[in-house]
This record gives structure tokens, C-alpha cells and sequence, in this order.
């Protein structure tokens, strides 16, 4: 038996071309594109080439995006300023703030002063409130990219045992969210759960959001199984995932692969709520 592979890729294409049709309708109704700004603090390659892909994205379904480079020793005061001056921008529809902030940062203040009418990400506390009582509002974009793939590909939420390795506030705590949302039975495990192994065993549907190259290998993974795997490592010039692929694909009934998995959906669901939180401020004008 070799499972499904549950690609990102055809996902993320369909919602990219229904996003830049919501971006031309913005456009015809307001005059003007929808716009995320997104703000770089610090030098890191692998943050500079992320939003540097954000901005590519944004441009190719007709959003407009504007990046804000600020050096890693900038005051607090200067990043906090930004962010103000960004939230009473009027042309402004979504503020992302790249993630892991250098040094001193304080990632809570920052993301916690962004308005949450433009907080892009869904990490505002209004927001994950929201996500947590089941009412409208804006979803982190790597879960939100999670349940996108598995609803399009028709598998079956409700009643089932999810198991989710990692408790991350971006991915891990909303993913478990999501899942509840949609009644399945959620455990959460992290590098403290006594017995992963067994843990992973017991999912009908396991996200791995571990951060550790194939760790989750086949005797983690229950016969006919559904896996969802967050991760992305270089190892030898190859990109692999948390999971290895090559021996889980044969216990699994589906699969996300990497690359061409989940990671095409994370800036797709950035787009759409890009797009959302636009004709939200549009409309409440
Ligand atoms: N760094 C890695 N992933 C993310 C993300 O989804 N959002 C932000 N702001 N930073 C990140």
C-alpha cells in the first residue's frame, strides 16, 4: 500500500487564482489594490528570503505589498512607532511582523501592539480568542493552510483521533483549535510527553510541527493513518520534512509531502487573509 500524497501545490493554485479575482473586484470597488505591509527586523537570511517570497506572492494576484526593513539593534521604541504608524495608515489593509525577532525584541509587545482589524497573521490575542470561541476572525496562516488541504481532499474530521506534535502559537495551539472546531478528539504532545512514540500511534490524522528532520518514522504512524507534516529541513542539499517519508508513505492512507506540501498553503492563507481583512475595513467604512 502506498498512500495518497495530499499535495500543497494544486490547493495553493486554485486559491491563488479565486484571491486574484477577489483582488481585481477590490480594485474596481475602492480604486486601489488590497495592501500588506510587512515589517523585517534584523538580517537573517532565512527571514529576509521568506518575506522577500510574501512580497513576490502578493504582487502575482495583484495585492500590494510594502516592506519595512528596520536593523536588529533598532529601539523598541522605533519597531512599536512603526507598527502605530501602520495601524493609522489608512492605505494599510494587513501588518505582518516576521518572526523571530533579534535579540531584546519582545515578539508578545510587537505582535500584541498590531491592530487586529490588519493583524494578518492571526496572532493578535483578539484573534486567537476568537479562533478559541469558535467566532469569526482572522486564523494563523500554517493551521489555516492545514485545514484547507485536508478539506480539500475530502478527509473526514469529525470523531477523529488527532494527534498534534508541537505547541508552537503559531502552528501547534491553533491547529488544535481548528481540529476542535471541526469535532475531531485532540491531543496535544511536545518534548515533555512521556511516550511520544505510542501518542503518535494512537492518531487517525497526526500533524508533526516537531522541528526535527524525520523524526517521525513507521512505527510511529497507526496502518491507514493520515499525516501532516509542518516541517522543512536542508539536510544534504535535499529539503526534507519531520516525518520520513519514505517509510511512512507506506503505513499511511494520505500524506502531505515536503516540499510541495503544506508550505505552498502558508502564504496562500496569508494572501487570503490579506484579502478578507481588506474588504473588511472597506465595507465597515
Ligand atoms: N516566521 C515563520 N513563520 C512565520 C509566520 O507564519 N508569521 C510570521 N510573522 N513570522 C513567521
Amino acid at each position: 500500500m502506498s498512500a495518497e500524497i495530499l499535495g500543497g501545490k494544486r490547493v495553493a493554485d486554485e486559491l491563488r487564482h479565486r484571491l486574484s479575482k477577489q483582488a481585481a473586484k477590490f480594485l474596481r470597488c475602492y480604486g486601489r489594490a488590497p495592501r500588506l505591509d510587512v515589517v523585517l527586523v534584523g538580517d537573517d537570511p532565512a527571514s529576509k528570503l521568506y518575506v522577500g517570497m510574501k512580497g513576490k506572492a502578493c504582487a502575482k494576484v495583484g495585492l500590494d505589498s510594502v516592506q519595512h526593513n528596520l536593523k536588529a539593534g533598532v529601539s523598541r521604541a522605533a519597531v512599536l512607532d512603526l507598527v502605530k504608524k501602520l495601524n493609522q495608515d489608512k492605505r494599510v489593509d494587513g501588518i505582518l511582523v516576521q518572526l523571530p525577532l533579534p535579540g531584546k525584541h519582545s515578539e508578545e509587545e510587537v505582535i500584541q501592539s498590531i491592530d487586529p482589524g490588519k493583524d494578518a497573521d492571526g496572532l493578535h490575542y483578539l484573534n486567537t480568542g476568537r479562533l478559541w470561541s469558535g467566532s469569526e476572525g482572522t486564523m494563523p496562516c500554517t493551521p489555516a493552510g492545514i485545514m484547507e488541504i485536508l478539506d480539500y481532499y475530502k478527509c473526514e474530521l469529525k470523531g477523529k483521533r488527532a494527534v498534534i506534535i508541537g505547541r508552537s502559537n503559531i502552528v501547534g495551539k491553533p491547529m488544535a483549535a481548528m481540529l476542535l472546531r471541526r469535532h475531531a478528539t485532540v491531543t496535544f504532545c511536545h518534548t515533555r510527553t512521556v511516550d511520544l512514540k505510542k501518542e503518535a500511534r494512537s492518531a487517525d490524522l497526526l500533524i508533526v510541527a516537531a522541528g526535527q528532520p524525520a523524526m517521525v518514522g513507521k512505527g510511529w504512524v497507526k496502518r491507514g493513518a493520515v499525516v501532516v507534516d509542518v516541517g522543512s529541513h536542508k539536510v544534504n542539499d535535499k529539503v526534507i520534512g519531520d516525518v520520513d517519508f519514505p517509510s511512512v508513505v507506506k503505513q499511511a492512507k494520505a500524506i502531505t509531502p515536503v516540499p510541495g506540501g503544506v508550505g505552498p498553503m502558508t502564504i496562500t492563507m496569508l494572501l487570503a487573509n490579506t484579502v478578507k481583512l481588506a474588504f473588511a475595513r472597506a465595507k465597515a467604512k
